[in-house]
Parts: C-alpha cells; structure tokens; sequence
C-alpha cells in the first residue's frame, strides 16, 4: 500500500509523519494524497462568484462583512460579554500550540512560485511568499514571529498534538512542493487562505487582554488586507494567470483549491475543543510516570505516598480529588492560597522547574477557576537579535540552491533567511524595499 491517502485514513500518526517527510522535502505519495484531499474538499459549498472578474469587490465585501461582525463583537464585549475565544490564559496557550503545525510553515503553499520569476505573471505570489518570510530578516519572518511567540510563553516544547492538526500545514507544503501540477489549485488555496477571517481579530483581542503578544496576529490583519496586501495580491494572480483555453476547468480547479481551506477545524472549533480539566488531566498523566518514584515516603496523603498515588496510570484525577479534600488545593480562591500551587510555583517552591509554564497555567487556572486575577501587566515582545544570518552560504550559490534554501519547513533557519535575502537581491523582487 504507498498511496498515503488509504494509510493516512487509518493509521494513527500518519498526517504527521506525512507532514515531517513534507517538511524534509519528501514529496512521495503526496500528489496521490493531495488529491484525496481535493475530493473531500469537494463536499463544500463553492462560495466563489461566477464571474471571476468580480472577485476584487468579492474580496472586498467580504473583508467588510467581518468588519462589520467585529464591531458587533466589540459592542458585545463592551457591554459586559465573556470573551468568545478563550475563558482564560491556559485556554489561549492551548489553542496557540494547537495551531502551531499550521503556522510554522506559514506561506508554504507559495513555496514553488520561486522558481518562476523570469515570468512577471508569478511576481505578486512570489512577493508575497516573501513577504511571509519577512524577506530574510528574522524580525519580520512570520514563522519565527510565531516560534518567538511560543518560545516567550514558554510553549516551545511541542505538545503531543491529535493528527488532524497537521492536516492543514501538510497540505501547504504538499501544494507549495507540487505548485507547477496544482497551480489553479494553489492559486485557489492561497485566495482563501488570504482573506481576512473574524477569527483572526477575534483573537488578536482577546490574546492582548490575556496579556499575550498578538502581534504575530495583527499582523496578518493588516499584511493580509484586500487593498494592496496578500488578498489583493491573491486577486491579482488569478486573474494574471488566467489561461487562454480551458477556462472552465481552470476556475474549478481554482474553486477545489480555495475549498481546501475548510478541511480539518477552524480556529473557533479548536478554540472550543477546550476542556481544562481534560487537558490539565492529560499533562499531569504525561509527567506522572516521571514523578512515580522521585517523592520520598514522607510524602503522604491520606495514609498512602505520593509515589502510590502516582504509581498506576489515570491516577491524577483521585490524586487531585484527594488534593482537595486535605485543602491542598482550594478551588475557587488565589491559587497562592493552595499548598500544593506554593509547592509548584516560585524559584524556592519544592518542585521548582518541574512544570513547564503551560502546565502550571493548567493547574493555576484550574485552582483559580471563578475567581479572578488582577490582569497580569504586558510581557514585552521579546527582542531577538538577527542571527548572524550572512553567512557566507548565500552569495555566490545558484538560484536553485537558494530556492531549495527557503522552502516551507526551512527558511525560518539562518541559512534560510540569507538565502531569502540573496534571493530578492538576484530577482530584484524587493517589493520597492530595497
Ligand atoms: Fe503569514
Ligand atoms: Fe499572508
């Protein structure tokens, strides 16, 4: 069986795998794959208009329609609604690792418009897939804008994610891999990946009120917009590319593409797959096994160790249980009011860095329940120094070793992005920025 497509269906961890040999520039079985996924695609409705030609005021509306849906979410919010996205801080780190395999290969479906720029019909997408790696300087790549993100929350570590999370990121680099066989499809696919969605705002907000960076987020607001930036660019490539026969087929192959978009969850449907007590479950059952033997004896909770309680697995939910019955942990107070938060948090607590920052989140969040803190001042965006990104590597290699340089799952490294920057140097594709 090499069809990927049959595999991936039935085997457990298949999307990753398919999605890490993607990431390495394994291309095998990805065309077969793509096109299973088109099929699926198939059952969505096509909201495309008819007439290709309107899509520029398409866009346009649409970017208003979500205008307008946001300022009610505003009005909402001012008048005292919750927050729709994320009940608290451990939910927001949650869905930001969860769409994590998406946004490290951000712009990856453009990946093979590089080795069209002698053809000025490709130049908006090739500026574009540019612009998503910052144009070589690590400030402004958008993967790196993401991984220092999760990196200053302290989410860096990938968590053990389900597979359907790698689906939208593997069909990125699978059609940015393809790009010259699935062109109306990628044209397709990027149109949709570059209007602005609510859920992009919506977020934005609510990370900021959490105290959490949105840059990476406003970012694709503004770069993204459907004046000049990505969605107008989008506009401007299908209608470029348009071919002289076989418009028909063309344009619903375009449509299979954009459709593309709505396989897997949306951001609201991951956001709402929340479920904090699940997932602090989850993360205390992944560390209970290292913790089984390293408590003393002294250790004792209502007559048994700790090393008892954690010795059999799906013990965390009566550990916890039992937490609470002693008053270790009191929920619905300041966590710092539970022994067991002082044993976990602070650079003198017992079990000091045993907890990554998203799993104390869990645990603080899960204790603090109703109660509220006082919203925690603004972490300031962490300063990265450039990484000595002009290495030799870039100056004198052929365009095609650049361009392999800068592939989806690879331009974010130092070699990347000098290759990046070679790159528009050579094709004078600066975007007027030079
Ligand atoms: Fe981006
Ligand atoms: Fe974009």
């Amino acid at each position: 069986m090499s069809l990927p497509d049959v595999a991936l269906s039935v085997r457990a961890g298949a999307l990753k795998a398919h999605y890490e040999a993607l990431a390495q520039g394994d291309t095998s079985g990805s065309t077969a794959w793509l096109d299973t996924q088109l099929r699926q695609a198939d059952r969505f409705a096509n909201e495309l208009p008819a007439d290709p030609t309107t899509l520029a005021d398409w866009t346009a509306q649409r970017a208003a329609n979500v205008a307008r849906q946001y300022a009610s979410y505003l009005d909402e919010r001012r008048q005292g609604a919750p927050r729709q996205y994320f009940s608290n801080r451990a939910h927001a780190l949650y869905f930001l690792q969860q769409v994590a395999p998406t946004k490290a290969v951000d712009g990856a479906w453009l990946f093979g418009a590089l080795h069209h720029s002698n053809d000025p019909r490709f130049h908006g997408l090739i500026r574009t897939y540019l612009e998503e790696l910052g144009d070589g300087d690590a400030a402004c790549n958008h993967v790196l804008i993401y991984q220092r993100l999760l990196a200053s929350l302290g989410c860096h570590e990938s968590l053990p994610l389900a597979d359907e999370r790698y689906l939208q990121g593997a069909l990125q680099l699978a059609l940015g891999l393809n790009m010259d066989a699935y062109l109306p499809e990628v044209i397709g696919y990027n149109l949709g990946y570059e209007q602005l969605p609510l859920h992009l705002l919506v977020t934005a907000f609510e990370l900021d009120e959490l105290g959490i960076d949105p840059h990476y987020f406003r970012l694709h607001i503004t770069i993204d917009n459907a004046s000049t930036g990505h969605a107008c660019k989008a506009v401007q490539a299908l209608l470029q590319l348009w071919p002289d026969k076989d418009q028909e087929v063309f344009y619903h192959r375009v449509a299979k593409g954009y459709r593309l978009n709505d396989l897997g969850l949306g951001a609201a449907d991951i956001a709402a797959g929340f479920d904090l007590e699940e997932q602090l479950l989850q993360a205390f059952e992944r560390k209970r096994s290292f913790g089984s033997h390293m408590h003393s004896d002294y250790c004792r909770l209502e007559g048994r160790t700790v090393n008892q309680w954690l010795a059999e697995p799906g013990s965390i939910a009566g550990f916890f249980v039992a937490l609470q019955r002693k008053g270790w942990i009191k929920r619905g107070q300041p966590p710092a009011d539970s022994r067991f938060w002082q044993l976990v948090e602070g650079p003198t607590a017992a079990m000091f860095g045993v907890f990554s920052p998203y799993e104390k989140q869990l645990l603080h969040d899960w204790i603090a329940a109703d109660w509220q803190p006082v919203q925690r001042p603004r972490k300031a965006a962490q300063a990265i120094a450039d990484t000595n990104a002009d290495q030799a590597s870039g100056r004198a290699m052929p365009l095609d070793q650049l361009i392999a340089r800068m592939a989806g799952a690879r331009h974010a490294l130092p070699d990347g992005l000098a290759a990046t920057r070679r790159y528009r140097q050579i094709t004078g594709l600066n975007g007027g920025h030079p």
